[in-house]
């Protein structure tokens, strides 16, 4: 039961409910963006975003990391105003594509603070990474260090004498989180296995026109316990000493009131240097981490209308979204928890579902909305990081539009697509 004006905390930083009873994001009434900007739609806290990269670099230092490098896994929030927004503050960002490589290039990160991942890297995507001069190069397979090699000789350097790179290893440390969120096992698709890292790191020594900086692991996402990326630091740390280690991202967000409160920004980053210090990294080496979800998940909302409600087993309100804008809880089980924007505090059991024609596409199963109506603006928070990365057109529903929000002002930074940009692509 929601009090006074007191919000669960999957909302964003400064979100408030106003004097009409109306959720607040950035300033703005929830019910006015819907009004003005239409439904489904992504709404974005500005400064919620700011501050928590602020609050990573301020950790960082805080902790005795001089050189704490924090790169935004630019899948969680693949979107040009807030690459923009992150790059202007100071960070750097991990790409997993070319496509990501383009949207961080031309939402102005330097190319020196652009980490290039991915497990099946093409040969356009690695010529690509290094004509641009990417800061790093995470390898993950001996086949993509034989391309590289290749690639090197044949002059894509350019003037260049070495492109940086980092191994990745897959330290077979397992966190506690969905399966197809787990990357630290030792079955993994990721990365080199501990007992083929020596040979890789070897390998790339070998290689003229590769210059070895060190090592790199990420363990997974959605991560609420700090002991895993520990355990993660001290099996890189048996692999020898390094200039530069980067230990992914993985922290994990707060989607619902009642799930266990994941560590804080500051714990997870004190946590981190603590754990490479005591593992020899020192002060002086170059430390690096990769949150996506903890920059972006709960910065943003996502406003839907209510288009039916029917009774028969359970109560089914119908939405103007569902699996199209966030896929995660059909992917993931993910469970969030959702609101009628202008009455907060609902008491009536209620499964939200999309507008999908699949029974899966049900938004959150165990729903408690204060009676809700067609015409309700529906609120689920926490909807920043791999909702619009992972939207699809299914069922040719276009997808949103993002909202910036900051002191009561809105501002759209991505228009919602349209009918036109679904034939876009036709050749005929
Ligand atoms: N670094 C690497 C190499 C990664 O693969 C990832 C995420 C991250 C950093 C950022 O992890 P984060 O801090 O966001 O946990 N679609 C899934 C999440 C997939 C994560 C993939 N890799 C979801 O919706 O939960």
């Amino acid at each position: 039961m929601v009090t006074g004006t007191s919000l669960p905390r999957a909302f964003p930083a400064g979100s408030r409910l106003n004097e009409r009873g109306r959720l607040e994001v950035g300033g703005c009434d929830t019910i006015e963006l819907a009004a003005e900007f239409g439904t489904p739609a992504y709404v974005v806290a500005e400064d919620d975003l700011r501050s928590r990269a602020r609050a990573f670099l301020q950790a960082g230092s805080e902790a005795g990391q001089r050189d704490l490098h924090v790169v935004f896994a630019s899948k969680a929030f693949p979107c040009t105003a807030v690459l923009e927004l992150f790059a202007r503050e100071g960070l750097w960002c991990d790409v997993a594509s070319g496509g990501e490589l383009y949207l961080a290039l031309n939402a102005g990160f330097a190319p020196e603070r652009i980490v290039q991942h991915g497990n099946a890297k093409s040969e356009s995507e690695l010529r690509m990474a290094l004509r641009n001069r990417v800061g790093l190069i995470v390898v993950d397979n001996f086949d993509e260090i034989d391309r590289l090699e290749r690639l090197v000789a044949e002059g894509e350097l350019g003037d260049r004498g070495a492109q940086p790179v980092l191994v990745r290893v897959t330290p077979d440390v397992r966190g506690d989180t969905h399966e197809k969120i787990s990357t630290g096992q030792a079955d993994s698709k990721f990365g080199f296995a501990m007992g083929e890292a020596r040979e890789a790191i070897t390998r790339v020594q070998s290689v003229q026109g590769l210059s070895l900086q060190g090592l790199h692991a990420h363990i997974g996402s959605q991560l609420l316990s700090l002991d895993p990326f520990r355990r993660a630091a001290a099996e890189l740390a048996t692999l020898g000493e390094f200039p530069v280690w980067d230990l992914g991202g993985g922290l994990g967000v707060q989607y619902t009131e009642d799930q266990p409160a994941p560590p804080s920004i500051e714990q997870y980053t004190g946590a981190i240097v603590a754990a490479a210090h005591a593992n020899g990294m020192g002060p002086d080496t170059r430390l690096m981490i990769e949150p996506g979800r903890s920059l972006s998940a709960n910065a943003a909302v996502t406003l839907y209308t209510v288009e039916s409600v029917k009774q028969n087993v359970s109560r089914w309100v119908a939405v103007d979204g569902g699996m199209s804008d966030n896929m995660r809880p059909m992917l993931y089980g993910a469970v969030y928890e959702a609101h009628v924007a202008d009455r907060f505090g609902g008491s009536t059991d209620c499964v939200l579902a999309g507008k999908h024609c699949e029974s899966g596409d049900v938004i959150v199963r165990e729903a408690r909305l204060n009676d809700p109506r067609p015409g309700d603006v529906i609120v689920t928070p926490a909807t920043g990081a791999y909702c619009y990365s992972m939207a699809s057109n299914y069922n040719g529903v276009p997808r949103p539009p993002v909202i910036f929000c900051k002191d009561g002002d809105a501002r759209v930074v991505v228009r919602r697509e349209s009918f036109e940009d679904m034939t876009a692509r036709d050749v005929r």
